[in-house]
């Protein structure tokens, strides 16, 4: 296929597209596997909607995500009206905007600290955090499920894992969620100041008080005599805050909700929880919390599902259309908490596999294991069908979720 018949000029990811996610994949996916589109500010970018194709991509070394290299690409292929990107060069040299030979040694330094015992080490406290929101839920007749409970709890759990300070975590919300909002660069480069500024005194603070916590941790990884310098720091306990934010949210989120659109998969949970780990993978798939792979860019010239994408573009991987794409996973449409949902790409695949896929794993399995036990009879308020997306082109979650929680 040429390059010109894989050509759309849609808009992506306006608010149409974001609404209807799921039908525009499965129209893309059908017509051609990979599409050159362009979005809303004028961008030209290449979707890949198949799933073979997805995990391909992903662990292709030919799709770079050096981020300096690619914020010249994108800055390039703007049209001149457009707003300029500028990732804040302070919170953006993380090992998720690296290439090896980068990559590999930041991420051995942080595997150091964020270990399997240390996830599972919190696994009482998130209990026991559960426990408590649902608690505070229990007197009400109607409540925001996603601000009594989804936010809280993964907030609550990764700061507590880093050691950030209590009182600043609703700061740490408010600048994460301008930070992933697609319309407003100076308000996302003002909170990226904000929150860079804070992190140097975290790191200050334990480097002086040594904690036994996470931050503590990637302070005093070595490798080979190797360690975090102090803007390596940074940026890494950045990306971990923002991933373990607004991430999490939207798996419990989404999940709740195709629970509640499936109420017979909800009486299933109910009447045997052993089921939980299962469903979780399954809302992974379904309908899991991030739309795309961040970008990359193609290094050199590739072709994915037969079509030839030339050196220097950008490439989206779409995980959200790869896990429901027909040729993979029978039914995809259908939510099934029984299915075999092992393989879907919502944790990402190859290098760049998803660091914190333990953690929520383990935060969803908890917050949904402790939802149907504690109420069993939760119902939506008004109709499921009305659900209302973020805008935005990497996360896909809810505006609210509004529930009687029953008893
Ligand atoms: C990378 C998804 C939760 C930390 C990724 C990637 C995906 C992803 C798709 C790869 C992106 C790419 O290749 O472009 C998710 C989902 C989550 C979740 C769906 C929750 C349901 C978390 C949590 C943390 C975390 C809780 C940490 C506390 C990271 C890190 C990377 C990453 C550090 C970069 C890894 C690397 O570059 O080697 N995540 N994530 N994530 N995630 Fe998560």
């Amino acid at each position: 296929m040429s390059t010109t018949e894989a050509y759309t000029d849609l808009p992506v990811f306006d608010h149409d597209f974001v609404q209807n996610l799921h039908a525009r994949f499965d129209q893309l996916r059908a017509a051609t596997p990979v599409q050159r589109m362009v979005t809303r500010d004028g961008l030209e970018v290449w979707v890949i909607t198949r799933y073979d194709d997805a995990r391909a991509a992903l662990a292709d070394s030919r799709l770079s995500k050096d981020v300096t290299r690619l914020q010249l690409v994108i800055n390039e292929k703007l049209p001149p009206v457009a707003d300029r990107r500028e990732f804040a060069s302070d919170l953006a040299g993380h090992m998720l905007n690296m290439d090896p030979p980068d990559h590999t040694r930041l991420r051995k330094l942080v595997v150091k600290a964020f270990t399997a015992r240390r996830v599972e080490g919190m696994r009482p406290r998130i209990e026991e955090i559960s426990a408590g929101l649902l608690d505070a839920m229990a007197d009400r007749s109607e409540v925001d499920l996603l601000d009594a409970f989804a936010f809280p709890l993964p907030i609550q759990v990764i700061s507590e894992l880093l050691g950030v300070d209590e009182t600043r975590r609703d700061d740490f919300r408010a600048w994460t969620n301008t930070l992933l909002d697609a319309s407003d660069h100076a308000s996302a480069k003002q909170a990226a100041e904000a929150m860079a500024k804070y992190l140097i005194e975290l790191i200050e603070i334990k480097r002086r008080e040594p904690a036994d916590d996470l931050l503590t941790g990637l302070i005093e990884a070595t490798e080979d005599e190797d360690r975090l310098s102090e803007q390596e720091l940074i940026s890494m306990v950045f990306l971990l805050l923002v991933a373990g934010h607004e991430t999490t949210v939207n798996l419990i989120g989404n999940g709740v909700l195709a629970l509640l659109r499936n109420p017979d998969q909800w009486a299933a949970l109910v009447a045997d929880p052993g089921l939980v780990p299962a469903a979780v993978e399954e809302m992974l798939r379904f309908d899991g919390p991030v739309i795309h792979g961040t970008f990359r860019y193609t290094a050199e010239a590739v072709e994915i599902g037969g079509v030839e994408i030339p050196a220097g573009e950008i490439v989206w991987v779409g995980l959200t259309s790869a896990n429901n794409d027909p040729d993979r996973f029978a039914e995809p449409k259908r939510f099934d908490i029984k299915r075999d949902a092992h393989g879907h790409l919502a944790f990402g695949h190859g290098i760049h596999f998803c660091l914190g896929a333990q953690l929520a794993r383990l935060e969803a399995q908890i917050a949904i294991r402790h939802l149907v036990e504690r109420f069993p009879n939760l119902r939506p308020v008004g109709s499921v069908e009305d659900a209302q997306w973020r805008f935005s082109s990497l996360i896909h979650g809810l505006r609210g979720l509004p529930v009687h929680p029953g008893t």
